[in-house]
């Protein structure tokens, strides 16, 4: 059986619940992805909370029971109604006849028993699909995540991260943020000629309490337009980051940003899980040498599990691309089992350049370098008509919502706390 791809929200306070949600989404099959979660339990789920559920635009709701039931009937009972009209999946210990008869006349369309084991969770979205908006029918609401990985030092990711920000924010005039998620060494700061004051670590200690006047102080504006969340400054302030933490920052930053360009560590450290699992597109940087194509193979089954919908959104560039190399991009595709979809020429002269004066290779002029980053985000907005294949992928939906002008202003203010 193959299901589709599924956007769920989760309400629950119980930790291993959503760890095993987490976890059990990620299996290759189950296609389900959580668009919203809230880490609490039903009685502090009020509005603020609802309008952000119904902001994520799920295909179904997961709702712990355990704790307060009679709350959390009423909370199902609101979000099988007319007004949200959600399918909801309810989770909780063995439940008694009464409460199961409660259930179905609230509307409720499965009931699983904890703890939750993979065929069960299958089985009930398996009966509900019908019922179900694949995320591919509806496009994924928020802004998109763009993560930018390579799997061997120095091949290039932070310098594409920087760039291809600042020229996705430049194409499509809308609300951008790099995020330095290469929280040992990250140097993006650097690369944009900035000394923040704050940086991600900050955001995460203090998440509990995030608005957006609080985002705002943490973020470092560019003279680009581009917003910037650096790494810290010194490598112990990102000991003890988890997945968790950084899931939530991301899904809280995807609500107030339309481009959220992420540069990820090398390492698979919980941080770049995280952002894999929130990005609807993977950049995998490589140059044309053995190390960093074996290096790609020997990431790419983790990144397939990890991304609930890997096969579109995982991308190869090939960097300090040269048309004489020895392996030719034939080779690559052919070695790695992955076209190739954008290369960025070996361009020293303007990269060195750049970094010396701490102004990102494409606001300093014309070079090849530009011009190719130029095209690779042109082909991730499907706005590029020689490569019209990727329109309907990736971020291409978000620029036809744009053509369109349906996509609601950026939200500069509201954005809300998810979790
Ligand atoms: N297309 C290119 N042409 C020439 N030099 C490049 C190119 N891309 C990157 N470089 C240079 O390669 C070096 C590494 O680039 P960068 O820091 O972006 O890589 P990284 O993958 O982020 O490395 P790290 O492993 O340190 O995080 C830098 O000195 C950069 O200027
Ligand atoms: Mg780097």
């Amino acid at each position: 059986m193959t299901l589709g791809y599924f956007r769920a929200a989760l309400v629950s306070s119980d930790d291993q619940l959503r760890e095993t949600i987490h976890t059990l989404g990620r299996e290759q099959g189950l296609g389900l992805t959580l668009a919203a979660e809230f880490a609490m339990p039903v009685a502090e789920f009020g509005l603020p909370q609802l309008r952000a559920l119904q902001q994520a635009a799920p295909a179904l709701v997961l709702l712990d029971m355990e704790g307060d039931a009679t709350l959390a009937l009423e909370l199902a009972r609101h979000l099988t109604g007319p007004e949200i009209a959600l399918p909801v999946v309810a989770l909780g210990p063995v439940p008694s006849t009464d409460l199961l008869l409660a259930l179905l006349r609230a509307g409720v369309a499965e009931f699983l028993t904890k703890p939750v084991t993979a065929e069960a969770l299958q089985e009930a979205l398996a009966r509900i699909e019908p019922r179900l908006t694949s995320a591919a029918e509806a496009g994924t609401p928020g802004g998109k995540v763009v993560a930018v990985f390579s799997a061997k030092g120095g091949s290039g990711s932070s310098t594409v991260a920087a760039n291809l920000a600042i020229e996705l924010q430049r194409l499509s005039g809308r609300r951008t943020l790099l995020v330095d998620l290469d929280a040992e060494l990250g140097e993006i700061s650097l690369l944009l000629g900035m000394q923040p004051k704050f940086n991600f670590v900050d955001l995460l200690e203090n998440f509990h309490r995030v608005d957006q006047g609080l985002l705002s102080s943490y973020i470092e504006r560019h003279a680009s337009g581009v917003h910037l969340l650096s790494a810290p400054y010194t490598p112990d302030r990102a000991v003890g980051i988890t997945e968790e933490q950084v899931r939530h920052a991301l899904m809280y930053l995807r609500s107030a940003y339309d481009f959220v360009v992420v540069d990820v560590a090398k390492s698979f450290a919980p941080a770049t899980v995280a952002a894999f699992e929130q990005a609807d597109a993977a950049l995998l940087i490589s140059t044309v040498d053995l190390p960093s194509l074996r290096n790609i193979q020997r990431a790419l089954p983790l990144l397939r599990r990890v991304m609930p919908h890997a096969e579109g959104a995982v991308r190869l560039v090939v960097n300090r691309y040269n048309a004489d190399d020895e392996i030719s991009l034939k080779d690559v595709e052919r070695t790695l089992g992955l076209p190739v979809f954008a290369t960025l020429s070996n361009d020293y002269e303007a990269v060195m350049s750049s970094i010396n004066s701490g102004k990102p290779v494409v606001l300093n002029g014309k070079s090849p370098y530009s011009r190719d980053v130029r095209t690779l985000a042109k082909r991730l907005i499907g706005a590029d008509d020689k490569h019209g294949g990727d329109r309907q992928g990736l971020l291409g939906r978000m620029t036809d919502a744009f053509r369109a002008g349906k996509r609601p202003a950026p939200a500069d203010k509201g954005g809300k706390r998810h979790g």
